[in-house]
């Protein structure tokens, strides 16, 4: 039994072992809780990311199961170089981004063809297909790229002559509420409904202006509006678009897309 008489509950050393047991306690705690929670987090993610290639699609229904309803999308990798479907990587594991990291699945992208701003880019990439009985109703793609603050992770869909613009989501990004935001928000995210990526060629046209698209100007079908106070945002959002339907990105996919489902 410790002398009462000399315990002093107000030494340093009491101080200090109080403190430090404390701060064991704590970590222990919100470790654990990180790791319990780390699944959780990740299907509550899965889940957001479908939701949003479901609304892209037009197939998000109120209160509607996101599983059955992602069931009717059929995953397809694509190798991006060939632009051929490929089997050698699962689609409902494949990682892009990790994969980007990694030197058997990534390459490094050319500083000249990086107008998404992202350095390296996995060999293979994801696209999702939507049926409408045994046609093609609409191919949803993956992109992203560097806005002004954050990597932005979007889908993109396009109907099934592989160049007009059904709609673009984005499931995360870190852009300023209120100005880098607006990618968020209707009615700019609903100009992209009709609009076309290529005008006849292989290099996309599809941008993010400064300013409202000219009703009549003859290009306005590649025209999205800019977002006001927020044009690096803008920019980076031409630039992604302009990456990932580009020769670097799906654009040999996307030109066997349309020449077989337009023949
Ligand atoms: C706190 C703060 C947050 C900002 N966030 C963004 C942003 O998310 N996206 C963006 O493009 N510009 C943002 N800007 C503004 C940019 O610095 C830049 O001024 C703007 O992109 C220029 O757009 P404008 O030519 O439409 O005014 C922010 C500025 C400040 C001070």
């Amino acid at each position: 039994m410790p002398d009462k008489k000399n315990f002093d509950r107000d030494s340093i050393s009491n101080t200090l072992l109080v403190a430090i047991g404390l701060s064991l306690v704590c970590s222990v705690i919100v470790s654990s809780a990180a790791i319990v929670l780390k699944p959780v987090q990740e299907k509550n993610e899965e889940e957001f990311r479908q939701q949003i290639i479901l609304d892209v699609a037009g197939l998000m229904q109120p209160g509607g199961n996101t599983e059955e309803l992602f069931a009717a999308i059929e995953p397809r990798m694509v190798d991006l170089e060939s632009g051929e479907y490929t089997e050698e990587v699962d689609a409902a594991t494949f990682d892009a981004l990790l994969a980007a990291g990694d030197p058997q699945l990534g390459i490094a992208i050319p500083s000249d063809k990086d107008i998404a701003g992202i350095g390296r880019r996995a060999k293979y990439a994801a696209v999702y297909i939507v049926r409408d009985g045994a046609k093609i109703d609409q191919v949803i793609l993956p992109v992203y790229g560097k806005g002004l603050w954050s990597t932005m992770l979007g889908y993109l869909s396009l109907a099934p002559d592989g160049n007009t613009i059904k709609g673009l989501r984005f499931y995360a990004h870190a852009e300023t509420p209120g100005l880098g935001d607006q990618i968020d928000k209707e009615p700019w995210r609903a100009q992209w409904a009709g609009k076309l990526v290529y005008d006849g060629g292989d290099e996309p046209q599809i941008r993010v202006i400064k300013g409202v698209v000219p009703a009549a100007a003859p290009d306005a079908r590649y025209m999205i509006d800019g977002l006001s106070g927020a044009t690096l945002t803008a920019n980076g959002v031409t630039g992604l678009v302009q990456y990932w339907t580009g020769p670097h990105g799906f654009g040999p996919y996307l030109k066997k897309f349309r020449q077989t489902e337009t023949s």
